[in-house]
């Protein structure tokens, strides 16, 4: 069995999150996840406080399981939604795209366990003198928001610089990923990627087919210019993007184009003016499965390579 000592921190079974990901996943993703031992993730985003908590009411319908709230820190709304994981006691906190420090006082005083997502030594370093409970290193090969250090670099320099759990994210989509994630230091691994076609995902079903076409070279990240570069599927609308951007197109110009695309890939399929944001280990990924599958395949997949690990050594 794979046990870390994140799992007695968190009370989760298996060291596994499923992501956060922007208008996907919502209550039904995260509590599949949740049920089948993992930490399933309700993903903020730009909602507003309401939505989030019929969300995390949803969920606990579903699951007295341990879950999670990723609180995007860009969003108008990151006021009110820190204010809302207090007052409905949630478990654990990831917070996305940026520097969570301002609120992390009254989460941590409020008992919420506080896993801020970092894409450099500096911000992991700051937030574990905050008082994070753990860090999640994310490299440049996820999808999303991203930073320009890949995993593999990044993982074991985040582990050298703090004292508490660093779970990977970018690029793990099987047993081998995690396995791997263990290797560099890590305690646990996030993935978002491969749950976008999980059964229980609401996704559009344009998306998923995306997805489970995509090869190892289908993403492409865009919106340097603007500090807040994102990956997504190749795509009529990254085209379009990455052309104004090369032509000098404005961070408010730039802003504009996107706004409702994450939207309009998620829950209209719709694929000419749509943002289908997924990882480049998307190649990888060509099953349709429940998430229990999945969470079980990561952590059995995992095992069998750990085992084996050995071999080598003479
Ligand atoms: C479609 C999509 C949407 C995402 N949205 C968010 C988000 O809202 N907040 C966040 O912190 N991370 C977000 N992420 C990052 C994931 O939570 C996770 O860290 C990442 O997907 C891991 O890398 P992988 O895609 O290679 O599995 C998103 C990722 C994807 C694929």
């Amino acid at each position: 069995m794979l046990k870390t000592p994140l799992c007695d921190l968190l009370g989760i079974e298996k060291p596994v999150f499923q992501g956060g990901m922007a208008w996907i996943a919502d209550a039904s993703l995260a509590s599949a996840v949740s049920e089948a031992g993992g930490l399933g993730i309700i993903a903020a985003m730009n909602a507003d406080a309401n939505w989030l908590r019929d969300q995390i009411h949803e969920l606990r319908a579903r699951t007295d399981k341990p879950f999670g709230v990723n609180v995007m820190l860009m969003s108008p709304f990151a006021d009110e939604v820190a204010r809302v994981v207090i007052d409905e006691r949630v478990p654990v906190v990831v917070t996305g795209a940026g520097n969570p420090t301002k609120y992390m006082k009254a989460w941590n005083e409020a008992g919420i366990k506080v896993i801020p997502v970092v894409a450099s030594v500096a911000l992991a370093r700051l937030v574990a003198r905050r008082g994070a409970t753990a860090v999640v290193a994310e490299g440049t090969e996820s999808g999303g928001h991203i930073g320009e250090t890949s995993t593999m670099a990044l993982v074991p320099q985040v582990v050298d610089a703090v004292d508490i759990p660093v779970v990977a994210a970018g690029g793990i989509a099987d047993g081998r990923g995690v396995a791997a994630a263990f290797m560099l230091g890590a305690a646990g691994v996030q993935v978002g990627t491969r749950f976008l076609v999980a059964d229980e995902c609401t996704v559009s079903e344009q998306y998923k087919e995306m997805v489970l076409k995509a090869n190892d070279t289908s993403t492409r990240a865009t919106g340097r210019s603007t500090g807040h570069p994102v990956r997504a599927l190749k795509s009529p609308f990254t085209n379009a993007y990455a052309k104004n951007e090369a032509a000098g197109a404005s961070s408010e110009e730039l802003g504009a184009m996107g706004t409702g695309a994450l939207r309009k890939a998620a829950k209209d399929g719709n694929y000419e003016e749509g943002s289908f944001l997924c990882g480049q280990i998307a190649g990888m990924v060509s099953e349709r499965q429940s998430a229990r599958e999945i969470v079980d395949d990561l952590v059995d997949g995992a095992e069998r390579v750990l085992k084996g690990a050995s071999a080598w050594v003479a």
